[in-house]
């Protein structure tokens, strides 16, 4: 079979999967579980933290507010959407209901381990060259162990089995900002963080190192 057709079928069998996950106990509340989606030979993996309300309902990730500033933001940066491969660290929305309302609760790092679980599944079968994480959950669904964000993002690190990932802020920080000025400057940030991504995929299309190195890795 055509590489592209197995990474396909692969996708597929992994989504069939995740829809019976039971590894932590969010399923039990949570509308249905929000695979990975986007292209299985995608150059670029975004791994977001958990589906928010919005996501939960419609079974898609990056699908509401969070996801329309992302998108805004890909572009910003020169970076095709439809190319990259979208997924979460956690796949089940975790919720506190408040009345009608369910606010959104961040996953603890027992809820994101057992999710790496598809998270390696959904990165060994696409093989991303350059996988994005969105804050601090996502850093720690992809590396496997907390980090501090503003200490490593906007570069192109290397995890242990010598993938290469990059590190940035979630775009809901961005919504929480209160002041127009800040939230503007946190933005453009954001955009030249995934602008350094645009920028080492063009520089390995051309086979060229990123930072210098010999070998193409940092
Ligand atoms: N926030 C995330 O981290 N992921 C989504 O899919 C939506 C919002």
């Amino acid at each position: 079979m055509h590489p592209l057709s197995t990474a396909m079928s692969g996708l597929q069998a992994l989504k069939e999967a995740e829809a019976g996950c039971s590894r932590c106990s969010l399923y039990l509340h949570a509308t249905q579980v929000v695979p990975g989606e986007g292209p299985a030979d995608a150059r670029l993996m975004f791994v977001g933290e958990q589906p928010g309300d919005a996501e939960d309902m419609r079974g898609l990730p990056f699908v509401g507010p969070a996801g329309r500033l992302l998108d805004r933001a890909i572009a910003d940066a020169g970076l095709d959407r439809i190319r990259i491969f979208v997924t979460n660290a956690v796949k089940h929305f975790k919720f506190a209901q408040r009345g009608k309302r369910r606010l959104h609760k961040r996953p603890d790092a027992y809820e994101i381990d057992r999710c790496r679980w598809w998270l390696d599944q959904e990165r060994a079968i696409v093989e991303p060259a350059i996988v994005v994480a969105l804050g601090a959950t996502a850093a720690r669904g992809v590396l496997g162990r907390s980090v501090t964000i503003s200490k490593v993002r906007g570069e192109i690190l290397e995890d242990n089995d010598g993938g290469r990932v990059l590190i940035t802020v979630h775009p809901s920080y961005l919504l929480r900002i209160q002041g127009d000025d800040e939230r503007e400057e946190a933005y453009r940030s954001f955009v030249q963080d995934l602008r350094v991504c645009a920028e080492a995929l063009e520089r390995l299309d051309r086979q060229q190192p990123l930072n210098g190195a010999p070998d193409g890795k940092r």
